[in-house]
């Protein structure tokens, strides 16, 4: 049946959101480690970036979003639009942020001024605590109410 097949996907998609999780949780903190050295930003936290941004915006805000968060929003019951609107604002700010460091990003080299250098750490650690707090929220709030609504979805 259809809507069996649908809840195995989405209990099989925040399976796979808690397992994204860790791992970006875990680059995030490499690339925390990597912003003390700023010898050489270009070699070492230029790629860790790039990998992290190419992983987060394709596919795990995209997995959330459109796959999870939707299907949430249409539930009858009362679901909390509020904390939903919240997270997904969260990704646009989140985003928005990523594409003005990746502008940074993109302008490091070898002779970039020692306030350039400084000025891209400074923005990655807001990046990395506001990344870590929208995980935790996620992983706190939303994916607890979504496992009780698809466990109720189960049971009906
Ligand atoms: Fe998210
Ligand atoms: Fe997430």
């Amino acid at each position: 049946m259809k809507s069996v097949e649908q809840l195995t996907n989405l209990e099989n998609t925040l399976a796979t959101l808690t397992i994204e999780h860790k791992k970006i949780l875990s680059e995030l903190s490499v690339l925390e480690e990597l912003i003390q050295d700023e010898s050489n930003y270009q070699a070492t936290v230029v790629p860790a970036f790039k990998n992290l941004k190419n992983f987060l915006l394709p596919d795990h805000h995209k997995r959330e979003d459109s796959i999870l968060y939707e299907w949430m929003l249409n539930q009858n019951t009362t679901v909390d639009h509020d904390i939903i609107d919240r997270i997904r604002d969260e990704h646009h700010k989140l985003e928005v942020l990523m594409e003005n460091i990746n502008q940074q990003v993109g302008k490091i080299s070898q002779a970039s001024a020692a306030k350039d250098i400084r000025m891209l750490g400074h923005d990655l650690i807001d990046f990395i605590e506001l990344y870590r707090e929208h995980v935790e929220l996620e992983e706190k709030f939303i994916f607890m109410i979504a496992k009780g609504l698809l466990s109720v979805r189960r049971r009906a």
